[in-house]
């Protein structure tokens, strides 16, 4: 018995034909359904908020998940990431006002609005600049428009939203995708089950 983790949201309709064409669940999911759990065979599926599919899976309450690299970089979960899903590819980005792409650098204390609030910190720390986080829970590309903060840490997929609103990519911190995460007990104790279930993504992904 295998217990999956599923991120519900952008990622969730991909992870669910992915199942089924492996033959891991047959039944239909959709990423608008509301059951939370979902058994099938040998495989139990929760659909969980992505940020919270780390926390599920390190608790070993689920043995896998599937779940963006952006929230296993800011959750810093002690997990397992075993392999790039090879979808949902983005990036996460310092974004700035169009006409401001490297003025941002001379900032002294900057302004940064964010969900990502350890990933921004992060960056910021590893360029030794200054920063003061806003944590935001989304429309973060308000807070630069109406004066709230200097730059956004943000992801950047079509670069739409940021182009409506007069913003741009500055400085890529990192290429973001779906990523299958293991449980590090489960890794030892269910190998040969979790093994398989690998090397089965990863005859979907090449
Ligand atoms: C994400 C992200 C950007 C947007 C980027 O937000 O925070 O706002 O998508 O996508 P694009 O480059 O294709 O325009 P989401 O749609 O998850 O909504 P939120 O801002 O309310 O969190």
């Amino acid at each position: 018995m295998l217990t999956f983790a599923l991120s519900k949201g952008r990622l969730a309709d991909k992870i669910f034909e992915m199942l089924k064409q492996l033959n891991l669940c047959d039944i239909n999911i959709s990423s608008d359904d509301r059951r939370l759990v979902i058994t099938n065979g040998n495989y139990t599926f929760f659909l969980a908020k992505p940020s919270d599919v780390p926390t599920f899976v390190e608790a070993g309450v689920a043995d896998l998940g599937v779940v963006g690299k952006d929230t296993i970089l800011e959750e810093k979960r002690d997990i397992a990431e075993v392999l790039d899903l090879g979808f949902g590819k983005c990036k996460i980005c310092v974004c700035t006002k169009n006409e401001d792409t490297e003025k941002y650098k001379n900032i002294l204390n900057l302004r940064v609005a964010t969900k990502y609030p350890n990933i921004a910190k992060n960056y910021f720390d590893s360029v030794h600049q200054n920063c003061t986080i806003i944590k935001l829970n989304g429309s973060v590309e308000l807070a630069p428009i109406v004066g709230l903060s200097d730059v956004i840490v943000d992801i950047v997929e079509s670069g739409r939203t940021l182009k409506e609103n007069g913003l741009a990519p500055a400085t890529t911190i990192s290429d973001l995708s779906a990523r299958l995460v293991v449980n590090n007990a489960s890794l030892k104790t269910k190998y040969e089950e979790i093994y398989n279930v690998i090397k089965g993504f990863e005859s979907l992904v090449k």
